[in-house]
């Protein structure tokens, strides 16, 4: 693979920024893509990266300095910072993300496509001296266990110090990443810019403001190169390729042509009270509670969870035909809103130490608030915005996309399996949405293609105006809507080909769904820790699948009465039946919405997801 080099002019007066050429690197191709991207930008300076606690200590001290960090009381929140955005930057910005391709139809009719070699032009243009007066960090990282079975290899270059600390968080940042990067090693190439550089052109200096960022925004992706080009945003999901970009858009499509998965899962390792230990995968889309559901914290006596990885997994056949997963990731990247000792006390001791907040509320003695931390608001707060806020201000204190960025060695229930250098034998798949109406709790799907049509189908009610509705529904198949780097329908026939490469090893498919409501419009299902119900459950599946603890229906099998341990919930009858209930009138219905959207997506839908479609509609008739 070869990363289309930024253009420099002929002339080689121009001279090199100090630090670009490293000794030792032993990919020349890395080697030569540094200086010629800082050729291109014009950054100061150019610094490699190596992850250690000295740089960490070393940027973040100057951060605050430049005033682009605020320390916390380190009393209260040791190592940790709070960083706040401009009110245009504050999210993924899915209208301004590219997949570049040749051929549009390989970037499928869900994402937006440019045609690679007019948007490099563009791209060039914009990154044309924009690191002017700044840093230009260099930062090689490893995506799962350096040297892993699954794992890959990248390397972004960036003039944004937040996004190198945060990467510092979120990947395995360091020597020992780039040591890996060999002559012949592939490695994804990221190039970021905020956008914002400190020199005019007539090389006067222009002041830094606390976030920098530019009024035009490109998230692209170039799955042949392997190269992604993010300019001017530095939020998150937008400025840290790790995450979004490399790991599940340029990763679906090296998982597609290598025959694994990259996909928008949670991993969690689940041991019953006798000690057997499965581990399971689930996909919901975001802000479905991956995080919550990674960290959960059973109610059930004897059963443990333990936290692999709470946003995406990599997940590839073994030699001994199993599929195994890793969490590519080294940190966490939570929505801050909501998240409490109450929903989920392990993220919040996650987060007690060595984090950085972006866009949260600031408390009068130096700790953080948002929405949700506690019952009654605090009296006073500096707002995300920076200004001051009260209960009456009438205002959220804290942006509802507040982040938290932590290690996952922070989190005190990650799994030992978070090390395993070749992953995990993975059990059993989830696939979930937020159904208010229709979707049963769970589902035991009966064969690999009706998990894929699960997968498929899964969906979130637009808005609460619309609950209660089956017409309006958010599709986001597999939780990947934003994600799959390529063509959709392709997407779920790679599904089927896994499936059919890992034939009887392949693991069960699950569709859950925490967020059914009953007729008054409450929750029928308390969810969060008493989830771990709904897990034991399924292990009992996986282990002991010719047990009679189901009951068939048009979508599958859902537990038999007495199946699922329900004790000291105190449900009423009527609530537990309506949990599994299946209307076939609405879910005929559904079926039709479900046809008018597999048509939307075009021709590439595969013909076993379309009979799985059929196969519903005829037991459902018969019902
Ligand atoms: C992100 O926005 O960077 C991100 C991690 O996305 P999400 O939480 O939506 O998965
Ligand atoms: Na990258
Ligand atoms: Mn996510």
């Amino acid at each position: 693979h070869r990363h289309a080099h930024p253009p420099v002019a002929a002339c080689s007066s121009v001279e090199v920024p100090d630090g670009a050429h490293r000794h030792g690197v032993a990919n020349r191709e890395l080697a030569d893509w540094v200086v010629r991207t800082a050729l291109l930008t014009r950054p100061d300076e150019v610094v490699w990266c190596d992850g250690s606690d000295a740089e960490w200590t070393r940027l973040t001290d100057r951060m605050v300095e430049e005033g682009s960090l605020i320390r916390l009381d380190p009393g209260l929140r040791p190592d940790s910072f709070l960083a706040r955005s401009t009110p245009d930057d504050v999210a993924r910005m899915e209208d301004r993300t590219f997949i570049c391709t040749s051929d549009p139809a390989d970037a499928g009719p869900t994402n937006n496509w440019r045609e690679p070699r007019s948007m490099h032009a563009e791209l060039s243009g914009l990154f044309a001296e924009s690191m002017r007066g700044r840093t230009m960090y260099v930062v090689p990282y490893s995506m799962g266990p350096v040297g892993g079975a699954i794992s890959q290899l990248g390397v972004q270059v960036t003039d944004s110090a937040y996004a190198a600390v945060s990467l510092a968080l979120m990947a395995r940042v360091g020597d020992d990443a780039l040591e890996h990067i060999g002559p012949d090693t592939a490695w994804v190439a990221g190039v970021h810019s905020v956008g914002y550089p400190l020199r005019n052109p007539d090389g006067t200096r222009r002041p830094d403001v606390a976030w920098p960022s530019n009024p035009t925004k490109y998230i692209s992706h170039f799955p042949k190169e392997r190269a992604i080009w993010s300019f001017g945003s530095g939020y998150g999901g937008n400025a840290l390729l790790s995450k979004k970009c490399f790991a599940l858009r340029i990763g679906s499509t090296i998982a597609r042509d290598e025959g694994w998965l990259a996909e928008h899962m949670l991993l969690l390792k689940l041991t019953d009270p006798d000690g057997r230990a499965l581990h399971v995968a689930a996909a919901f889309p975001s802000a479905c509670g991956k995080t919550n559901l990674a960290m959960l914290q059973p109610t059930l006596p004897g059963w443990r969870v333990e936290t692999i990885g709470d946003d995406i997994a990599w997940l590839r056949p073994g030699a001994d035909g199993r599929l195994y997963a890793i969490n590519p990731e080294a940190g966490i990247f939570g929505v801050a809103p909501g998240t409490s000792v109450a929903t989920n006390p392990v993220a919040m001791d996650t987060m007690r130490k060595r984090t950085i907040f972006t866009n949260v509320a600031l408390t009068e003695d130096g700790d953080v608030w948002w929405e949700g931390l506690t019952d009654e608001p605090p009296a006073h707060l500096i707002d995300w915005r920076g200004e001051h806020w009260t209960p009456a201000s009438g205002t959220s204190a804290a942006h509802p996309n507040a982040r938290f960025t932590s290690p996952i060695e922070q989190c005190r229930t990650l799994a030992d399996d978070w090390y395993e250098q070749d992953g995990v034998p993975v059990d059993a798949i989830l696939f979930g949405g937020r159904r208010a109406t229709n979707v049963p709790l769970v589902v035991e799907t009966d064969s690999w293609a009706h998990g894929v049509f699960a997968g498929a189908t899964v969906s979130s009610e637009r808005t609460a105006a619309q609950e209660g509705t089956v017409g309006e529904l958010r599709r986001d198949p597999f939780g990947m809507l934003p994600f799959v780097g390529y063509d959709m329908g392709s997407h779920w026939q790679h599904w089927l080909d896994v499936g059919e490469a890992l034939g009887a090893a392949a693991p069960k498919v699950f569709q859950v769904n925490w967020f059914r409501k009953g007729e008054d419009g409450t929750f029928l299902w308390p969810g969060f820790g008493e989830n771990a119900r709904v897990l034991a459950w399924i292990a009992d599946r996986v282990t002991r699948p010719g047990a009679a603890t189901t009951r068939g229906t048009p979508l599958g099998a859902v537990p038999a009465e007495g199946a699922l341990d329900v004790s000291g919930l105190g449900l009423s009858g009527t609530s537990l039946q309506a949990l599994h209930d299946v209307d076939p009138a609405s879910w005929l219905d559904e079926a039709d919405r479900t046809e008018e959207f597999f048509t939307s997506l075009g021709a590439t839908v595969p013909a076993a997801v379309w009979a799985q479609l059929e196969a519903l509609r005829a037991r459902l008739e018969a019902a």
